[in-house]
């Protein structure tokens, strides 16, 4: 364990320089140590809400936070809206569905309505790819992407980091199987960003119509087998098949997606035999997953990831408004 993972707190650079930007749009922008930063810092999130202390700490006390979701979610907008109630903030959610966008208002018009309100932060879900940082260049106050079409979900990719972190005492060096819709999948997108820069191997594996082209230059290796592509790995991340986003015929049926890439007991036999199996949700059973991998708490993280869900989004809008709460050396 050494390097950009496991430091010491007094190696990054004091107060701002250790997190520079004003949003967090996507993984892209991040350097490893600011990966890593956002990992320590939510790292004693997790041991305070498993004591009950973090209910009692109120250092974003007096600040509006709001949750703008354009698109249907329960683990990001519940732990978002969590994160920051259990910071003391006050949580607003907009629900697009029953918002005047269905009268037609437009993002942008959406995001200075907001911005008029003198919110403290924005958490926005949207399905349009950029959305996130056409609104972050319209407002005054600091903008988390909760998922832009098939562009990023950076919270994901740092719970995600942080989940291996603590179950395989490190995150950097390990082999590790993106499995899937990783076409469609902006948790793909994040996590292949994160887990290469802080130094993994990261394999995609999917059929040819579910594989993005040129992924090389993300620097992974593709495969289409599936017992290839996860043969001794260390972690296997399992996506969903995200119909929603499928705009024609990707796969003859779920039936025959689930034979060639569904993980399976006998299937995960080809992965090391302590390898951990992630899930970013929400699952389709018997599709991408067999029930007794998700439901075995000895290889399965998917609700450990939730968990750390809550503890990322505390440390994100944490650092995220030090500057406007005057926090010294964050200016
Ligand atoms: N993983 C994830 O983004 O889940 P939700 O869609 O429930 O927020």
């Amino acid at each position: 364990m050494t390097s950009s993972t496991i430091r010491p707190a007094s190696d990054y650079p004091p107060g701002g320089d250790a997190f520079r930007h004003r949003h967090l749009t996507g993984i892209a922008q991040l350097t490893p140590w600011e990966i890593s930063y956002v990992l320590d810092a939510a790292e004693e999130w997790v041991d305070l809400n498993r004591s009950g202390a973090a209910k009692h700490d109120d250092r974003l006390a007096g600040l509006t936070i709001i949750n703008a979701f354009f698109e249907n979610s329960t683990r990001t907008l519940l732990s978002f809206e969590i994160a920051g109630k259990r910071l003391g903030a006050d949580v607003v959610n907009m629900h697009a569905a029953q918002s005047s966008v269905k009268k037609g208002e437009t993002l942008i018009d959406t995001a200075m309505t907001l911005n008029a309100m003198r919110a403290d932060a924005i958490v926005i879900r949207h399905a349009s790819s950029g959305a996130v940082q056409l609104i972050a260049d319209k407002v005054d106050c600091p903008v988390l992407n909760a998922g832009d079409g098939r562009h990023e979900h950076p919270t994901q990719a740092l719970l995600d980091a942080l989940t291996i972190r603590r179950r395989k005492g490190r995150v950097e060096g390990l082999t590790i199987a993106i499995c899937g819709d990783v076409l469609h999948s902006r948790v793909a997108r994040s996590n292949i960003l994160a887990l290469t820069l802080l130094g993994n191997e990261v394999r995609i594996v999917a059929p040819p119509t579910l594989t993005p082209p040129a992924m090389e230059r993300m620097h992974v290796t593709t495969f289409t087998d599936m017992d290839e592509g996860i043969k001794d790995a260390d972690v296997v991340m399992m996506l969903r098949l995200q119909n929603e986003r499928m705009d024609g015929a990707y796969l003859p049926s779920a039936r025959e997606y689930h034979a060639l890439y569904g993980l399976t007991p006998k299937r995960l036999e080809q992965a090391k035999p302590d390898a951990i199996v992630m899930h970013p949700g929400p699952m389709n059973r018997g599709v991408e997953i067999d029930s007794s991998i998700a439901d075995d708490a000895d290889r399965s993280t998917i609700t450990e990831q939730v968990e750390m869900g809550v503890a990322v989004r505390m440390a994100c809008l944490d650092i995220l408004t030090r500057r406007q709460r005057g926090v010294p050396g964050w200016n």
